[in-house]
């Protein structure tokens, strides 16, 4: 058995038990701390904390490690809810191309963009996805990632949307993170279904899902409902069609336009709904009648230069708010959650309390983790980050670009 006794931490971080599922509106900016703390861990298991004037010493000191944290905090592992990391080639060329003043629609429009990754992707053996992939997740367990939402969506054939898939299945099975799944067959209308949209949709709701329901490729499913991709009536009839085989929605929605596709997915039982750079009345309406975790994307915003999420004005509707990296070779090519903590503060206004929480207790409930993740409790066998020696908690986003992570429990 593998012991090992934190002291001296000077902040132990979203602590406790019977910790909330989800925080919302001012409750945000609550984060239980526990100054000069303690933690024991008996492989990755959490069985003691509290305060170090608490600790009743060791007994059995056989096998066990004892790690001085002194100036340095330790947190939960951040949840990444909204990733695309299985891709087959980074996209810098289009990064060049929108220096010089192309859009990402006019991009999408050139046969760059989604399309051209499926084109990479489908010349792709399942091994060198999977081990390209790997390398990304042990970069994102590095900086702090501790459970991560993987989407497919750049296959669009029935062969490479199911090759995508069995990846991500390899991927749980391999790694000591959680991993989810999420079905993206609806990212993109592939080339020879532009005039044929109904073509492609039946090909996803015929042949790609009762695959995925038999080999269990899939917790989740999405759809990128935005002018140009899918339309609000396609999104509803692929999300129904996912929830009769037990997929929950979970979708990118209100990027570029408000098309009513918030209200569409809550009704469906979406558990997020992702990007919301654009943001109306009625969705905001639909999300207080709901638990569904509205999730803005920061790292998408600031690569693209499209507006950013409102999360003030969320918050202020007394509504939760997750964050996630939406890491992808097109709109966001950084997956290091430290980051969008920063990008969080200082872009959408949150406070570091209110966007820990959203990297967090709420990204966990987005991917159906907040039993086991987000926080910090007895029995927990989650990952933990140990911070480098810092002056305070808001060092972490306030220094942004800095990787202040000295270890990772995992
Ligand atoms: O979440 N918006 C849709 N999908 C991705 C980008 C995909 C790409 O450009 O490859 C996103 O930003
Ligand atoms: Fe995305």
């Amino acid at each position: 058995m593998r012991k090992i006794l934190i002291k001296n931490i000077k902040g132990l971080v979203q602590v406790g038990e019977n910790l909330p599922l989800i925080r919302k509106g001012k409750e945000m900016q609550e984060l239980p701390i526990l100054e000069n703390a303690f933690l024991a861990l008996e492989d990755n298991e959490v069985i003691a904390y509290g305060l170090m004037e608490d600790w009743e010493g060791i007994t059995d000191w056989r096998d066990l490690e004892v790690v001085d944290a002194d100036g340095r905090f330790v947190l939960p592992a951040f949840c990444d809810s909204h990733t695309h990391t299985v891709f087959a080639k980074s996209r810098e060329e289009e990064f060049v191309d929108k220096i010089h003043g192309l859009g990402y629609e006019e991009i999408a429009a050139k046969g760059g963009g989604i399309l051209n990754s499926a084109r990479k992707l489908a010349e792709m053996s399942e091994d060198e996805l999977l081990q390209l992939a790997q390398k990304r997740i042990d970069k994102m367990i590095a900086c702090g990632t501790g459970a991560i939402e993987i989407k497919s969506g750049y296959g669009l054939s029935v062969a490479a949307e199911l090759k995508m898939l069995r990846v991500i299945k390899r991927l749980k099975e391999t790694n000591s993170i959680a991993i989810k799944a999420t079905f993206l067959g609806a990212h993109a209308f592939p080339l020879k279904f532009k005039e044929n949209h109904q073509g492609y949709i039946d090909l996803i709701i015929n042949e790609m899902l009762p695959v995925i329901a038999s080999e269990n490729l899939a917790e989740y499913i999405d759809v990128f409902c935005e002018r140009n991709y899918f339309s609000l009536d396609e999104m509803s009839e692929i999300l129904e069609a996912g929830t009769k085989y037990g997929l929950i929605p979970k979708v990118h929605v209100n990027q570029f336009s408000v098309m009513g596709a918030v209200s569409k997915a809550i009704e469906l039982g979406a558990l997020s709904v992702d990007h919301l750079e654009e943001l109306g009345d009625e969705d905001v309406i639909s999300l207080q009648n709901s638990n569904c975790i509205p999730t803005l994307l920061p790292g998408c915003s600031h690569f693209l230069g499209i507006p950013f999420g409102d999360a003030r004005r969320l918050i202020n509707a007394n509504l939760p708010v997750g964050l996630a990296s939406d890491f992808n070779p097109g709109s966001t090519p950084n997956y290091n959650l430290f980051t969008i903590w920063s990008l969080a503060c200082i872009k959408l206004k949150m406070t570091p309390e209110e966007s820990l929480n959203a990297l967090t207790i709420n990204a966990a409930f987005a991917m159906g983790l907040s039993e086991t993740h987000g926080k910090i409790c007895l029995g927990s066998k989650a990952p933990l980050i140990l911070t480098k020696e810092i002056p305070s908690l808001a060092y972490l986003p306030y220094s942004f670009g800095e990787l202040n992570v000295e270890r990772i429990f995992v």
